[in-house]
């Protein structure tokens, strides 16, 4: 059986973010990707500087691309993502202050309606919180106050009613300061009925350290009533990698596993790659790589054979 027919007899959707580039150019990783997984996420093709490269110009095509792919091979889509701090486009530095909350607005509604009932989940807003909890300095904050982040939820769901919209970011995925920050904004968000439906966590580790708290944070995000979801997971480590490192690497995959499979509200969980061909890690990250589950030539590595036998059990 294949890793989303495994993960579909607990429920849960088995994901990658797929690098549209390596989609087109690479048989080998579009078998995969069509074989293996059940939903899948642009890595950079559905963000905002991708999509409307110059103001009122839109570039469509990669992220029809991989919608039209995903809908062929029977996965759902992870929208990723709205309203982020990154990878925005250039022109926006130009966009006076006063016009910035309509075109933000602008942005999240011209983008989930482009792509109206044919999203699973919406990653609306991305990594709003410095490690300590408190929000980040970003455009947004400084232009619109704290306030944008439920409108960004309310007009995303004014533009697709039927798409489940998440708050995402990373290093929340055990509890600590910056995840009891996000737990406190989602839960007034909650209680103010702004439609929030799902934290996702983005999964981010590393070799050398197993969330242990992790089912204890989905848990508390669960009994809120929210769904939640494991949206980016990679496990780096020090290269070279050597079957030490390779054996911790899939223990830290497992346990992250472990936690969505224990968590009812878990959607999904997705990998940030599933191949050491293509991945962010080692352009990112100065001599760290060997962070997914496949190597450069698509061999499993122990945490592949991990994460099935995690499916295979319970
Ligand atoms: O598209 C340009 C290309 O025109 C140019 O020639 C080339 C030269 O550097 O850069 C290309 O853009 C790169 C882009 O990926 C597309 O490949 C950027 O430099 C590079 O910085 C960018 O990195 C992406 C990163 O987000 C940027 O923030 C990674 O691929 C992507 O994996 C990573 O994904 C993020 C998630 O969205 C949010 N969570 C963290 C995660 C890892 O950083």
């Amino acid at each position: 059986p294949t890793l989303r027919q495994l993960a579909a007899r607990h429920d849960l959707a088995f994901g990658t973010a797929v690098a549209m580039a390596a989609l087109a150019d690479d048989a080998e990783y579009r078998t995969w990707v069509a074989a293996q997984f059940d939903t899948v996420t642009a890595e950079n093709e559905m963000k905002w500087a991708a999509l409307e490269p110059a103001r009122g110009r839109y570039e469509w095509g990669p992220a029809d691309a991989l919608v039209a792919f995903a809908e062929a091979h029977g996965q759902r889509v992870r929208g990723h993502t709205l309203v982020w701090h990154n990878q925005n486009p250039a022109w926006l530095a130009d966009v006076p202050r006063d016009e910035l909350g309509a075109v933000l607005k602008d942005h999240v509604q011209t983008t989930v309606r482009r792509f109206r009932g044919r999203i699973w989940q919406w990653d609306v807003v991305n990594e709003v919180f410095e490690d300590d909890g408190t929000l980040r300095d970003t455009v947004w904050l400084r232009a619109l106050g704290p306030g944008y982040i439920a409108d960004a939820f309310r007009w995303a769901h004014e533009a697709d009613p039927d798409a489940l919209l998440f708050y995402n970011d990373y290093e929340v995925e055990e509890v600590n300061a910056k995840s009891d920050g996000m737990y406190d904004l989602v839960r007034e968000l909650v209680r103010q009925d702004v439609p929030i439906h799902g934290v996702g966590v983005q999964g981010h580790l590393t070799a050398d350290h197993a969330p242990l708290t992790m089912r204890e944070n989905l848990g508390r995000f669960d009994a809120l009533g929210l769904r939640t979801a494991v949206t980016e997971a990679d496990v780096r480590m020090p290269l070279p990698a050597d079957p030490v490192k390779l054996q911790a690497q899939a223990n830290v995959y497992r346990t992250a596993l472990d936690a969505c499979l224990r968590t009812p509200g878990c959607l999904s969980f997705t990998v940030w790659g599933y191949t050491d061909r293509y991945s962010w890690v080692p352009g990112w990250f100065e001599g760290d790589g060997a962070a997914t589950i496949l190597d450069e030539d698509f061999a499993p590595k122990p945490a592949h054979r991990a994460l099935r036998d995690g499916l295979s059990s319970g």
